[in-house]
């Protein structure tokens, strides 16, 4: 069966979510082909801090109703040196802005919720996604739904099938380059219905290693620790994770904190990792399908935000007939916005964990480096303005070219 749609989002995920919400709002048609179940989607946990600019995405979505009644607005986090903690003013260090706490399991289910209220298409378990024609006029999608095969013609594609996604494969190997790091360890997080220990998040650096707590409510609290990635979850009980937990967070956040059963509790590996282009002819990559950061500092949800935003606008512009600009400019604009997120996230991680093989100097200049910002206004800014998310960039940075010809 073939039918015809305007563009086809791959993938369910925040960043196909979202860019289907705001391509509906400038009425442009779409469909969103997703591989898991919806059950699936809606109880995947990822992070849970979101900038002022993935805000206001979410809000000219319309989807941020609920996230203003329960989101918690923050105005800034600590950081922990062997148990002593200090505060990143970054409301006070960014000229007012703020970050909000809202999970995004949350963020996925508002965006399913109004797409399922509108009877939006938005297909869940479509098997054997296939891309076909994308650097000619009228590129297609087949996939097999209910036993059925199926095939949707349209005029581009959104690739935001996260990192494991078939998208970012229909860009040849010769036109693409990869960049990666995978760090020495991994984080093993703690989901647990008991109040956080502080009111807003603390990120440690500890002889044992990092250790964050964060938080999904006042009544839920979310902590992760490093941990080698040998290690096996049945090694954690759950009071050996909360021992070392108040070992790491030090005594203020140790006296304050409640321990309870976990509720979920998992180990993931932390990657950096980026793609170029995020555009090869009528394909658009976004979100984890382009590009991946550790957690620390929780850039991933807000750069998928970000590329979709950036998308949305540049498609909106095409329909209205006001020239292709923006899509011309979508890959190297995102890629400017991406490769300083990347940035952060990699100094952010490497300034809180300990890695495995860092000798007495590597070591000393981390723990300069912590009381530098202890005590500098100039180097808490450069965090806090990072953490706060940066803006867009215009046009005219060069990245993401296709890697030159082998002569
Ligand atoms: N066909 C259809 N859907 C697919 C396919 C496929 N072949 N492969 C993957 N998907 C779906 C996945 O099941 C998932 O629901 O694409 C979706 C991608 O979602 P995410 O991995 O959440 O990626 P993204 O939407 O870019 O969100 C980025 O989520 O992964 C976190 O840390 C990341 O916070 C960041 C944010
Ligand atoms: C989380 O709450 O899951 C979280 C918060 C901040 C981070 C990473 C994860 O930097």
């Amino acid at each position: 069966m073939l039918h015809r749609t305007q563009v086809v989002i791959i993938g369910a995920g925040p960043a196909g979510l979202l860019l289907s919400q705001l391509l509906h709002r400038a009425g442009i048609d779409c469909v969103v082909l997703e591989r898991r179940s919806r059950a699936y989607v809606e109880s995947r946990i990822r992070a849970g801090v979101l900038e002022h600019g993935t805000v206001a995405l979410l809000e000219q979505a319309g989807a941020a109703e609920r996230l203003h009644r329960e989101g918690l607005p923050h105005d800034g986090f600590s950081l922990a040196l062997d148990g002593e903690t200090f505060r990143i003013d970054v409301r006070a260090l960014t000229g007012g802005r703020t970050i909000t706490v809202y999970g995004q399991t949350e963020v996925t289910a508002d965006l399913i919720g109004l797409h399922v209220a509108r009877g939006a298409p938005l297909i869940f378990e479509a098997e054997d996604v296939a891309l076909h024609g994308v650097t000619g006029s009228q590129p297609s999608v087949t996939y097999r739904h209910q036993g059925q095969a199926r095939e949707l013609a349209c005029d581009f594609i959104a690739g935001c099938d996260g990192f494991l996604g078939v998208s970012r494969s229909a860009i040849p190997e010769e036109r693409r380059q990869e960049f990666q790091r995978v760090y020495p360890f991994g984080w093993l997080g703690i989901l647990a219905d008991t109040p956080p220990c502080d009111h807003e998040l603390i990120y440690s650096n500890h002889a044992r290693g990092f250790a964050l707590a964060s938080m999904r409510s006042p009544q839920r609290s979310r902590y992760y620790i490093q941990v080698s990635m040998q290690e096996r979850l049945e090694e954690w009980p759950d009071e050996r994770l909360w021992d070392e937990l108040a070992i790491r967070l030090g005594p203020a956040a140790a006296a304050r904190m409640t321990r309870g059963p976990a509720i979920e509790k998992s180990i993931a590996p932390l990657r950096s990792f980026v793609s170029e282009p995020m555009r090869h002819g009528r394909l658009f990559l976004a979100g984890d399908a382009a590009h991946i950061v550790p957690p620390t500092g929780a850039k991933g949800l807000n750069l998928a935000a970000a590329d979709v935003g950036l998308l949305a606008e540049a498609l909106a512009e095409h329909y209205a007939g006001h020239g292709d600009s923006g899509l011309d400019h979508y890959s190297e604009r995102a890629l400017a916005r991406v490769w300083k997120a990347e940035r952060f996230s990699w100094w952010f991680t490497h300034l809180t964990h300990r890695l495995p093989n860092m000798d007495g100097f590597a070591l000393r200049m981390q723990i300069s480096e912590m009381i530098y910002l202890r005590e500098s206004r100039a180097a808490q800014t450069v965090l806090a303005e990072n953490y706060a998310g940066l803006p867009m960039a215009a046009a005219g940075h060069g990245y993401g070219a296709p890697p030159a010809a082998a002569s």
